[in-house]
């Protein structure tokens, strides 16, 4: 079978969030004798492009309304990566340092949907399957399907998984006429909310949808989003898949960018290692419980709360816990973290960026990861911690929900049900009461060492779900 991921994000070509690991990880563990795996995503100005070598495959003049843009289609020759990389350039929307926030993003995503539908047009041979992800890729369904000139495409299925049906890619009708013709009695199946919505489109024309997590997919039926009523309609078609990680790169045994490397076998030992060399770059005193965040600093992930949570545990417990943050995002949250710092100097420390390096370092050196967030498609940071030894602490939602059970009723972390500051700290409290009780922590720490979070066996879920879209295609 011949598979075409599109998609914004890929690690480590470019990485803003989950959306990056998983179109990084999950074509590697689908590309086999029986599959030929693509990955297409815009050609950013990121270091990856600088560093790696690439052929120019094809070349042409994509048309958006009235703007004519020249675009290449480009391919990484090394092939380290597991799978073929093809990034889409088109010098003047994306020969650019960041991935998203410019003030033209729905011309530059709509430009990299043309020109991949155009590049493909041209292919002797179809792709069986093209695989969007989020709403940036979201019209690809209904361009396929509606617009004559992608005649030829027609017989491609298509799949829209969403990472997070928050962002919907949504535009006025005005600039309708940036799409290729297509016949107007079909324009509804672009439309929500009076306007276009890239990502309603998708879930209307694409023949399945999936979600990152089961409990998500419950979630957006009536959770806030504003397509509730959409979800419900396609019910039929959508299934919610869980996330995995990429079990090669985030492995505790040999991950290269880790202090010391660590097993089961030697978890105490080698985490221990690991946390005095990150307590070290921070000045804080390994001896002490590290609680973590990592993530963006928005709402939707509980951010927010941090500020209050931070100032409340470290009053209570005086000098006797650590606090570590690393994210950035709102700059609202960032400041108001800052303003933390004096005052708690030597139990709270803060990391403002992204940093990959750091990020694995703290899952490795850290006693618990908290993940309060308010909405989780799927969360992958409480797969990272639990490979590394590190206990989550979640709030009960999406993926999250469907990953980590509560201690008490013999799981594998940390619950609690509120994105408030008071259910936060209670459950940090509980952490801290945890700590001393050395068995039972161990005991948590290895059953989440030995959950299988792999994509080994979730990415055959996906062929099989694309086997069975492609069967009826055939049929009708
Ligand atoms: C988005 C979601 C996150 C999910 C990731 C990968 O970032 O917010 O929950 O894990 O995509 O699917």
């Amino acid at each position: 079978m011949e598979i075409l991921h599109v998609g914004a994000e890929c690690y480590p070509i470019a990485k803003v969030g989950g959306l990056a690991d998983v179109i990084g990880a999950l074509p590697k563990y689908q590309n086999n004798t029986e599959n030929n795996v693509n990955v297409i995503i815009p050609c950013y100005q990121t270091a990856f492009r600088l560093e790696n070598d690439f052929d120019c495959v094809h070349s042409g003049k994509l048309k958006l309304g009235n703007f004519n843009f020249p675009y290449s289609v480009l391919k990484e020759t090394s092939n380290k990566l597991g799978f073929n990389l093809y990034l889409i350039e088109i010098p003047e929307l994306f020969d650019r340092p960041d991935i998203y926030n410019y003030r033209d993003d729905i011309e530059r995503f709509l430009s990299f949907q043309i020109a991949i539908l155009d590049w493909i047009s041209e292919w002797i041979t179809m792709p069986d399957i093209i695989h969007c992800h989020d709403h940036h890729t979201g019209l690809i369904p209904f361009m396929k399907k509606y617009c004559p000139k992608y005649e030829k495409l027609k017989n491609i299925s298509t799949l829209i998984t969403i990472h997070n049906g928050l962002y919907q890619g949504i535009f006025t009708f005005n600039k309708l006429y940036y799409l290729p013709e297509f016949d107007l009695i079909n324009i509804k199946e672009l439309e929500w909310g009076n306007c276009i919505n890239s990502l309603a489109a998708a879930i209307k024309s694409a023949d399945k949808i999936t979600t990152v997590s089961p409990s998500y997919l419950n979630e957006i039926n009536y959770s806030d989003n504003g397509l509730e009523t959409l979800f419900q309609r396609v019910r039929d078609k959508s299934k919610g898949i869980l996330n995995g990680i990429d079990t090669d790169i985030w492995d505790p045994r040999k991950d290269p960018m880790l202090e010391s490397n660590y097993s089961i076998s030697n978890i105490n030992e080698g985490k221990q290692k690991n946390k005095e060399q990150l307590c070290s770059l921070f000045n804080m005193d390994p001896t002490k419980p590290l609680f973590s965040f990592i993530g963006r600093l928005y709402n939707e992930k509980g951010a927010d709360l941090l500020p209050k949570v931070v100032p409340s545990v470290l009053t209570t417990y005086k000098n006797e816990i650590n606090f570590l943050i690393l994210g950035y995002g709102d700059v609202r949250i960032e400041n108001e973290l800052k303003q933390l710092l004096d005052e708690y100097k030597g139990n709270y420390h803060l990391h403002i960026g992204y940093n990959e390096e750091l990020a694995h370092k703290t899952y490795a050196g850290s006693d618990f990861i908290l993940i309060p967030s308010r909405i989780e498609p799927c969360g992958l940071n409480q797969m990272y911690a639990m490979r590394y030894g590190t206990i989550p602490i979640v709030r009960r939602t999406g993926g999250l929900k469907d990953t980590i059970i509560d201690f008490e009723d013999n799981g594998n972390g940390i619950c609690h049900d509120q994105a408030t500051v008071e259910d936060i700290c209670d459950a940090i409290q509980r952490a801290v009461n945890l700590y001393s009780n050395k068995d039972i922590i161990d005991q948590i720490k290895i059953k989440g060492m030995n959950t299988d979070h792999s994509w080994e066996h979730i990415s055959q879920e996906y062929i099989e779900l694309y086997n069975l879209i492609i069967a009826k295609r055939h049929e009708n």
